[in-house]
């Protein structure tokens, strides 16, 4: 780790994104390239998750949002999906406390009803364990997808415009984003994708309209801090512009 820290050290702190989001990609093929079955990918991703959650501490990123399981990852052979499950259970039963105690707070969007009871069990008291913490907001993503979010956000303006509290010509983009998941933080500024694959892959859809996109041949068990500095560094020299001109950004920065 010391020489880890000493990179993060080194970064330049005020240009960090205030909010990473990213999708985990390659485990798979990290553990075929080593002759070892898929699992042992998705384990050491784990070891992944947890460098990369402790690098966003120390950083001071505000928070951090993890694809860990999308809604279309049920159509994996059930064995895979068995141990993913269980991997959760495990990796959430030895890490919660760690993460309390760095002042995390753990959050899961998607859509939990259908996990074992297990599962839910574990998911609700590491929310409610870490719910007070004013540290990183860690989001993971499990059994989410971006059009279910938009889909069960637009249910629920629909539930108000029956119940006659709210006319559809009213509804604004402000209405839609309060129920939507992630609604009490900033759309991420950065999303990073490894793995090679170049797809938003139903994520944060709605929410990564104006993020800054990184996408990395690493492997997500190969994604290290050194990856990581890279993407952020990337991620610090690129202009946001949000629909304006280079011009205008510039004159506002000098304002
Ligand atoms: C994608 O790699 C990864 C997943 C579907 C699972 C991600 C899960 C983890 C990193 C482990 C646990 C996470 C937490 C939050 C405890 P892939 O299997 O699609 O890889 P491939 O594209 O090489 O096949």
């Amino acid at each position: 780790m010391g020489k880890d820290h000493n990179l993060l050290e080194e970064l330049d702190k005020t240009t960090l994104p205030q909010h990473v989001a990213i999708i985990m990609d390659g485990n798979g093929r990290w553990a075929q390239k080593r002759l070892m079955p898929r699992f042992a990918g998705h384990k050491s991703g784990v070891n992944t998750v947890r460098a990369i959650v402790e690098a966003s501490v120390q950083l001071g990123i505000k928070a951090l949002t993890l694809f860990a399981f999308s809604s279309e990852n049920w159509q994996r052979p059930q064995k895979e999906v068995d141990t993913l499950m269980d991997l959760f259970v495990s990796a959430l039963e030895r890490e919660v406390a760690q993460l309390h105690k760095n002042n995390v707070c753990l959050k899961f969007i998607g859509d939990r009803t259908v996990f074992s009871s297990k599962l839910q069990q574990r998911i609700n008291e590491s929310e409610s364990l870490t719910a007070a913490n004013s540290g990183l907001q860690l989001s993971i993503a499990a059994n989410y997808g971006g059009k279910w979010d938009i889909l069960q956000a637009v249910q629920k303006i629909a539930a108000k415009v029956k119940a006659n509290e709210l006319e559809p010509s009213d509804i604004t983009v402000a209405d839609i984003e309060t129920y939507m998941c992630l609604a009490d933080m900033p759309a991420p500024d950065l999303f990073i994708r490894t793995g090679g694959e170049q797809r938003i892959s139903n994520f944060l859809i709605w929410q990564l309209a104006y993020t800054e996109l990184y996408f990395t041949e690493v492997l997500w068990p190969d994604f290290d801090i050194t990856a990581f500095i890279e993407a952020i560094k990337a991620y610090s020299g690129r202009q946001r512009r949000f629909g304006l001109t280079g011009e205008q950004v510039a004159k506002q920065g000098n304002a």
